[in-house]
């Protein structure tokens, strides 16, 4: 293989330079040419590319976001958008690409690799941490501590004026950030996708901290719970039926993408974009790079996207004993 293209797609997530960084300099290493995408499959699709050398991907290890931006492309999923992205590589004689996203990215990267056996790697990219085949994705990390600050921040005005707060985090189906930030934020409760806590049992607890001598509260909700049909109907509901508290809600939303990755977001990075160009060095394709008890291994892209990531029970009842 002489060419390797380069793509992030899907939404971004701090550290996702660091993983172009890396696929850049591997590709320096063993003398491969690389070719950035940008905005992963609508930039294929037009081939918007450009030549990266080594020094192309100076003083980004630090940064935010995605140098190569990204989108998430409705064109790709049509044969004639793929056909066109075909043509694309072929003509640019890239021969094998490294796609920087999450379980959107993957599908798009399986649909591609069937219709034309194009090589193809990925690297877990992606805040929500909702990927089989790695214990994290680039990003979550960051993302984790991002929460965190924003919930002591939220800390300090709730006791101040003795409020309940439902904090809404992201992570789309998945319940990994809500779950990780709400204990390492000491979060009342903490609302997930995976555990249908019921509206009951919510108020009950919260009538019980209240009685044990708590002034405020914080609850962390996941979007994509479904306690209620939304975070502030759920605030108005508890309100109403709690009659304990005054109730304000903070949606935390995208600045949980943004900021200066994590070292240990960088070092994921640096360890999958390596690993993702000696796979197709060595003639490997649909296939993951994730990490597994701090090695770094390999799963089927099929087995990334459908695969479940189990969420962690003990941490639930850490979660639920801390909150005595
Ligand atoms: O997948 C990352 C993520 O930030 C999810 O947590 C969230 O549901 C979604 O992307 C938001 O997407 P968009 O940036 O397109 O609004």
């Amino acid at each position: 293989m002489k060419k390797i293209g380069v793509m992030t797609s899907g939404g971004d997530a701090p550290g996702m330079n660091a993983a172009i960084r890396a696929v850049v300099r591997a590709c320096k290493y063993y003398n491969v040419e690389c070719v950035g995408i940008y905005r992963g499959y609508q930039g294929l699709i037009e081939g918007d590319f450009i030549k990266l050398d080594a020094r192309s991907v100076s003083n980004i290890i630090n940064r935010g976001g995605t140098i190569l931006k990204s989108a998430r492309s409705k064109e790709f999923m049509t044969k004639e958008g793929r056909a066109k992205a075909y043509e694309n590589l072929k003509n640019a004689e890239i021969e094998g690409i490294v796609l920087i996203g999450g379980d959107g990215t993957f599908t798009g990267g399986m649909v591609f690799n069937e219709e034309y056996s194009f090589p193809c790697i990925g690297v877990p990219g992606t805040i929500d941490n909702d990927i089989f085949g790695t214990n994290y994705t680039i990003g979550y990390d960051t993302a984790l501590n991002t929460v965190v600050q924003a919930i002591d921040k939220i800390r300090d005005t709730a006791s101040s004026h003795n409020r309940l707060f439902f904090v809404e985090v992201m992570g789309r189906d998945a319940g990994f950030i809500a779950l990780n930030a709400g204990v390492g934020a000491g979060a009342e409760e903490i609302l997930i996708p995976e555990e249908d806590m019921g509206l009951e049992r919510l108020l009950e607890s919260l009538k019980r901290s209240k009685r044990s001598g708590k002034s405020s509260s914080i609850v962390v909700i996941a979007e994509g719970d479904k306690i209620g049909k939304n975070v502030f109907e759920l605030a108005n509901y508890v309100e109403e039926n709690l009659k304990q508290y005054e109730v304000r809600v903070s949606v935390l939303g995208h600045m949980q993408r943004g900021g200066a990755p994590s070292c240990f977001d960088r070092v994921l990075a640096s360890r999958l974009g390596v690993k993702a160009v000696e796979l197709l060095l060595d003639g490997k394709s649909n296939l993951m790079v994730g990490l597994i008890d701090n090695k770094v291994e390999t799963t089927d892209l099929e087995l990334a996207v459908k695969g479940h990531h189990a969420i962690n029970k003990e941490l639930i009842r850490v979660s639920d004993m801390m909150s005595i």
